[in-house]
């Protein structure tokens, strides 16, 4: 121990002095407050991400130990900030070369973690601690895929024409649907789901419509706030060969039987001016 060459007067004040220091010390860093944010923390798979954790309000801790942890994971140290720098032993083998903290902002009391790449797998909650001031926060990163749906022309017949709207490879599970152009919601077919080995999912969704729109396909997910269109326009449909020789059918017997009517009238409208004349 290091017991500095004072008088015992002296003692007392340096005792009383040094105690008085360290109470203030540790109330600042009792009341400092480490915030992470409650809302998910949301990535695409394949991007860098931050997860921002800050002192509030801000004290340098670029001296202290700060550790980044996944409850659940064995061995559970992402990250490991030890003496001024990343301890590499510690750190969980499948984290190696994927983390950072922002080294130059620990003076400012942010502990944010970078994660690069983030896969699937590294969706779920995280914990941060400052051993040194007992302080610890948790945060949640939500990891998503996403692709943009493909619309399909499935059938035409008897003027309805049937197109089916799918979408391969979303994580979470998304919502699929049909919207005409003025953005009104189409009442359409069942949404048919499967789930690949990848834990990914495919969906697809048809709809059958009789007349000439610009239809959108919205693929939406809420939890990790993402939706992917597509459109397809169906043009004005042109009329079949055997529609054309049924209206011409139609026509030729309707001009028959008017010009019928318009015999049997007049022949009717003569006999009875006839028979006037007659009498
Ligand atoms: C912490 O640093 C990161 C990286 O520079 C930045 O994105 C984030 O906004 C900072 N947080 C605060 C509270 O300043
Ligand atoms: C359909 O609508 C979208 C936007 O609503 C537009 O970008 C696209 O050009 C339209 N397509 C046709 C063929 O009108």
């Amino acid at each position: 121990m290091l017991q500095p060459k004072i008088q015992p007067s002296d003692g007392l004040s340096f005792r009383t002095c040094s105690v008085f220091i360290f109470m203030v010390l540790q109330s600042v860093g009792e009341q400092a407050e480490l915030i992470c944010p409650h809302q998910p923390i949301v990535a695409l798979a394949g991007d860098d991400v931050i997860l921002p954790c800050h002192l509030e309000p801000p004290i340098d801790v670029s001296s202290k130990t700060v550790i980044w942890t996944r409850p659940g994971l064995d061995p559970k140290y992402i990250h490991v900030h030890q003496d001024g720098r990343l301890n590499f032993k510690k750190q969980n083998r499948f984290y190696h070369y994927h983390t950072a903290l922002f080294v130059d902002e620990l003076k400012n009391g942010n502990v944010s973690m970078k994660i690069f790449r983030v896969k699937l797998s590294d969706a779920g909650e995280y914990q941060c601690h400052l051993p040194s001031m007992k302080k610890k926060a948790s945060i949640q990163l939500s990891v998503g895929v996403v692709s943009t749906p493909v619309i399909e022309f499935v059938s035409n017949e008897n003027r309805e024409v049937v197109l089916q709207c799918e979408a391969k490879g979303w994580y979470p599970e998304p919502e699929v649907f049909w919207l005409d152009d003025e953005g009104n919601l189409l009442s359409s077919g069942p949404t048919e789901t499967v789930r690949g080995p990848d834990d990914l999912y495919n969906v697809s969704r048809r709809l059958t419509v009789e007349k000439s729109d610009n239809f959108t396909c919205r693929v939406q997910q809420k939890n990790i706030k993402q939706t992917r269109e597509t459109h397809f326009y169906v043009p004005v449909q042109s009329s079949s060969h055997t529609e054309i020789m049924r209206s011409i059918i139609i026509t030729l017997v309707f001009t028959v039987f008017l010009l019928l009517c318009v015999s049997i009238w007049a022949y009717n409208w003569r006999r009875i001016r006839n028979v006037k004349y007659i009498h």
